[in-house]
């Protein structure tokens, strides 16, 4: 691909002095690293102009899409007025503001809002906050936490060490506490045959329920791709929880603000949770936000116990400025119908999907709801073949993102637990959008079809 000056200027300096996420030297070294500079609604483009349909909302964010004026005035506006004051022993107006507005969409009790600044440091603070919630009431024995095997919840030391993805884990290993246990993830499971959720209390059992202060899943788990659990799962967890006095986390990082049509996926699935975590989607990625909900009972116990305070604080938790877009995003969200646009559309979303799954025999499988979906990449589902190992590296090394950049879409080619392919686009996409998404998607398909033939 042709570059621009300005292309390889920005090119030149991000490859001389810009450490970049979860890439690959080899990638961030080569010419093929590409330079994205701006965008509108579900599209964003690089420095050629070159147009690539958001088929993941940056990460699981971008819920409103880009390029919006009037979530960039609300953040001048506000910045102008206060940049910036702690919220530790004083509060600010966008910050009460947007802590309400959440408690107010938040189901049950889920009352008292805690601000930090990404999904890692909300699982943080969740993690901290089911610790405390046991000190203050004497279980001091009470610090294990159950999450399940594939589980992204972050990547600072105490979120990782409730990751189950082997690959991310592994080199930090050394680092992590002990506190964790991993059981079976949904996959597989049935409402008749709700196994991992057994799994879960022969885990609380095993370790000494004194012992545990936690389970943590995601209502719909993104590692190991679009786990969508079983009916009646979290009534299940809930109950387990209930038993043996363990308070319930959801992880609501990309399940919240609307990716499944509801403002928490905890609604949609009858979930209660005790604290549920949240990011991205809070903002619509306009500004770095992320926290936790907490049933106003835990809180209340900490307050009133003699620690008397939640131990745990960060300089930019409840930015007036993030939090004011957060406003604005909630507002505009409410304004414009997201809820109801994505459930509106969600059904001929599905549809899209499941024609191109039964269109290309490379798909094993398609999992997922609302908008968000992983296809399973295998070499033949009508013969049964799955990938050789060769094939599998191949893929996952680079060919499948390929592929995807070949079809200007940015979809995420995972690696985590199959070679998948996640698709989770702006909720503003509408017919238009979906269509072009499946256009792409197909050429993909097609691309990775043709590839898989022809390296046996
Ligand atoms: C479910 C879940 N939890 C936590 C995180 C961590 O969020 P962040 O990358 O903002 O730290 C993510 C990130 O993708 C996530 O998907």
């Amino acid at each position: 691909m042709a570059l621009s000056t300005s292309d390889l200027d920005t090119q030149r300096l991000a490859q001389s002095h810009l450490l970049p996420h979860f890439t690959k030297g080899q990638h961030w070294r080569s010419d093929g690293l590409g330079v994205i500079e701006r965008g509108e609604g579900c599209y964003v483009y690089d420095t050629d102009g070159v147009e690539y349909l958001d088929g993941l909302a940056g990460l699981f964010c971008s819920n409103l899409g880009h390029g919006r004026a009037d979530l960039a005035a609300v953040a001048a506006e506000q910045m102008e007025k206060l940049a910036f004051y702690p919220t530790w022993g004083w509060a600010n107006p966008p910050a009460a503001e947007a802590a309400s507005m959440i408690a107010g969409r938040a189901p049950g009790d889920l009352d008292e809002v805690f601000f930090v600044s990404s999904g890692s440091e909300a699982m943080e603070s969740a993690l901290k906050l089911a610790r405390s919630y046991h000190l203050s009431r004497g279980d001091e024995g009470r610090y294990k936490v159950i999450a399940r095997e594939w589980c992204y919840h972050g990547t600072t030391l105490g979120a990782l060490a409730v990751t189950g993805v082997p690959k991310i884990r592994g080199p930090y290993e050394p680092m992590l506490w002990d506190g964790v246990r991993h059981v079976r993830n949904t996959l597989g499971d049935t409402a008749e045959a709700l196994a991992s959720a057994a799994a879960v209390e022969e885990m609380i059992v095993a370790e000494g329920p004194e012992t545990v202060a936690a389970v943590v899943a995601e209502p719909v788990q993104n590692g190991r791709g679009g786990l969508v659990p079983p009916a009646g799962y979290w009534q299940e967890l809930r109950r387990i929880c209930d038993r043996h006095g363990v308070l319930l986390v959801a992880d609501e990082v990309i399940c919240a603000f609307g990716r499944f049509g509801h403002w928490f996926a905890s609604e949609r699935f009858g979930a209660e949770p005790d604290l549920v975590t949240f990011a991205k989607g809070v903002t619509s990625a306009y500004l770095p936000l992320g926290g936790v909900v907490a049933r106003r009972p835990v809180v209340e116990s900490i307050w009133d116990s003699p620690m008397a305070a939640y131990l745990h604080g960060s300089t930019f938790g409840g930015h007036p400025v993030t939090t004011a877009v957060a406003v604005a995003n909630m507002t505009a969200m409410e304004d414009e119908g997201i809820m109801g646009h994505v459930l509106a559309n969600e059904g001929g979303f599905r549809r899209r999907m499941d024609e191109l799954a039964s269109a290309h025999r490379c798909v094993g499988d398609l999992r997922g709801l609302g908008y968000f979906y992983a296809l399973e990449v295998m070499a033949d589902r009508e013969e049964g073949r799955t990938l050789t190992d060769h094939q599998r590296q191949a893929l996952e090394g680079g060919v499948l993102a390929g592929h995807v950049r070949d079809a200007r879409l940015l979809i995420r080619p995972d690696d985590r637990g199959a070679t998948m392919l996640v698709v989770s686009p702006p909720l503003i996409a509408d017919d238009v959008v979906l269509d072009d998404l499946a256009d792409r998607l197909d050429r993909v398909l097609v691309a990775a079809e043709a590839w898989i033939a022809g390296n046996p």
